[in-house]
């Protein structure tokens, strides 16, 4: 996550930066920057810290021009400080870029151009960027961005100005990046509310586009070069609606944002050829001999998933805690304990507590985290962040599903040391993951939509409703029916289905929506067994099943079709029709999604 905005036109170019900045912000805040194109030069003026620390520089002295890019960051590679904040410029300063998103193969990249005489000031990944499309320029900018992009891999949303040209170049992958149609004059910024005070006239760029940006208008092509058409949309979003990106709700639109954030989880992390995944942490994988989890609420379901894959693929012996137990039950930890925290916020209380607690008898920590800079990041010996951007709605969803994905890497991490997998087995594994973010995008597809909805609507005056699965996807019940009471308000539980019949089953009548989940599994035919069993009992079954498993389906009053995915991957698909089953109930029932009563973001008190 960053925020990028880029102008043309007749306005002083720094009012409309610092303004679009200001609306992306939310995107990231460790360093803010602009370049503004003057005459025969372009000046370049950044910051660390918040965008107020650019202002205050940029007082009194504004920079003239009305041409410019400006950047405000979320660091991923290096430190949150001047050098290696954005934009960032060739030696001899006549080409300038700005970056949202990761170069994976930035090292390669980066050390092919040292051999060749390029010296480099950051240490960011973006910085190769300005190096390979100087390498590349011949007189036509254009030409040369398309040229680099050609040698990348990874996730870029990239915004170009050369001091010989009126025009600004951009391109994106992955990063998303939105163009601003007015009269004379052009705008770029990764995110519409930026760009509504000026234009309404938008045109949303694909993966793959680049676009060059003149005064009075613009040129789409693909990156082999080819014209593309892309429709101008008029947008009349107010400016709450805006920073829904449309949606009725954050929840919604944080839903939807999953494939873009699990690529932002996984990205730079796998490494196909070799079956490895680099996470850059500093701590010893193989000198573990425990593994302790410790989280709250929904990040405590996603460390059970972790418990699963760790111990499935690392074996190595892991417990799981909520933190408001673990700090008070003096707790078994040695320096050979792994203590991993899971925080969306870095901020829960309790979580920080049993940090500190597992850190006094000690134990080594580590962070699964998302937002940036907070307090247990500050605490813990490393942190891997999961890079899932801001997450606005109370309940969880793109968190957790970027949690999850971070477990299973930290189960190849801990796998591959201590030599508990084949090559080929991280290399099935390594496949499945980065398949991720197209099976959640299909997981998403309208069809599956509006089947959920139907089923929420149907079921929303139930006054429970009972979730079971097994194995890895029995925590995938367990958040589904804590998602369905935190929004919808109606009771209930989410049980491992092999539990069932040593209690639950007394509750099921013909009124009791029960959500069984019944994916592909070596655990299948049991799980089968389970949701048998709730029919015998006049349950109302509402079975999540795989793709083309017609089968099973004549056992379920009502069936929820998911991707097939492979089983380790599965509780990251599958809890995406349980995310969409909780907000369609809410919705039918009238209730606020985004603010469920009595419930906080970030729970700072015991
Ligand atoms: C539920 C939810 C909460 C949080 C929990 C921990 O949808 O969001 O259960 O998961 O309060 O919060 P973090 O992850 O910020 O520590």
């Amino acid at each position: 996550m960053c925020g990028i905005v880029g102008y043309i036109g007749s306005r002083q170019a720094q009012d409309v930066l610092i303004s679009g900045l200001a609306k992306l912000e939310y995107r990231g805040y460790d360093s803010a920057g602009v370049a503004i194109r003057n005459g025969t030069h372009i000046e370049v003026k950044k910051k660390a810290g918040k965008l107020a620390n650019l202002s205050t520089l940029l007082e009194g002295k504004p920079l003239e021009g009305t041409l410019g890019i400006g950047h405000t960051r979320w660091a991923t590679h290096g430190l949150p400080n001047d050098t290696n904040a954005h934009p960032h410029a060739t030696e001899d300063g006549r080409i300038v870029i700005i970056h949202n998103g990761i170069i994976e193969n930035y090292l390669t990249l980066k050390a092919g151009l040292m051999e060749r005489g390029h010296s480099f000031k950051s240490e960011t990944d973006s910085e190769v960027l300005a190096h390979l499309i100087e390498e590349a320029y011949s007189g036509d900018l254009y030409e040369a961005v398309r040229t680099a992009l050609g040698q990348v891999r990874g996730a870029y949303g990239i915004v170009v100005t050369h001091v010989d040209h009126r025009e600004i170049v951009a391109a994106r992958t992955v990063s998303p990046l939105v163009m601003g149609v007015g009269e004379g004059e052009m705008f770029l910024a990764s995110d519409v509310p930026a760009l509504l005070p000026y234009t309404r006239k938008m045109v949303f760029l694909h993966d793959g586009d680049m676009v060059v940006l003149h005064d009075d208008g613009f040129r789409i092509t693909d990156l082999a070069g080819n014209p593309v058409e892309r429709d101008i949309e008029h947008i009349d979003w107010d400016a709450e609606a805006a920073e829904k990106g449309g949606y009725d709700t954050y929840m919604l639109k944080e839903i939807y944002e999953q494939p873009t954030a699990l690529t932002n989880t996984l990205i730079g992390r796998l490494h196909d050829e070799t079956g490895e995944v680099n996470l850059d942490i500093n701590l010893d994988p193989a000198s573990f001999k425990r593994i302790s989890i410790i989280a709250c609420g929904t990040a405590y379901y996603a460390g059970l998933v972790g418990e699963y894959l760790i111990e499935q693929l690392a074996r190595i012996p892991v417990e799981v805690d909520v933190a408001s137990e673990y700090r008070y039950r003096s707790p078994l930890v040695s320096e050979n304990t792994l203590a991993i925290v899971v925080s969306q916020s870095g901020e829960t209380i309790d979580t920080l507590e049993a940090l500190r607690e597992a850190k006094k008898h000690g134990a080594k920590t580590l962070g699964v985290i998302n937002a940036k800079g907070s307090s247990m990041t500050r605490e813990l010996d490393d942190t891997l962040y999961i890079h899932a951007g801001p997450e606005i709605g109370v309940a969880s969803t793109k968190a957790y599903t970027a949690q999850v994905s971070a477990m299973l890497m930290l189960a190849l991490w801990l796998a591959r040391a201590r030599n508990t997998l084949t090559d080929e087995q991280a290399k099935e594994l390594l496949h499945a993951a980065r398949e991720l973010p197209r099976l959640v995008e299909e997981a998403l597809a309208p069809e599956r939509v509006e089947a959920i909805k139907a089923v929420a609507e149907k079921y929303a005056h139930a006054r429970d409703y009972l979730f079971l699965g097994r194995g890895v996807n029995a925590p995938t019940a367990l958040e589904g029916a804590l998602k369905l009471k935190e929004i919808s308000y109606i009771h209930a539980e989410g049980y491992a289905a092999g539990e069932m019949k040593h209690g639950p089953i007394a509750l099921i009548d013909e009124n009791l929506p029960v959500v069984v989940i019944a994916t592909e599994s070596f655990l299948l035919e049991k799980t089968i067994s389970n949701l048998q069993e709730v029919r015998a009992r006049a349950g109302k079954v509402i079975a999540i099943l795989s793709d083309g498993d017609t089968a099973n389906a004549v056992h379920a009053d009502d069936v929820l079709y998911v991707p097939r995915a492979h089983e380790m991957v599965s509780p990251i698909v599958n809890v995406v029709a349980l995310q969409l089953l909780s907000y369609f109930t809410a919705t039918a029932l009238g209730k606020d999604v985004d603010k469920p009563r009595n419930l906080a973001k970030s729970v700072t008190v015991e």
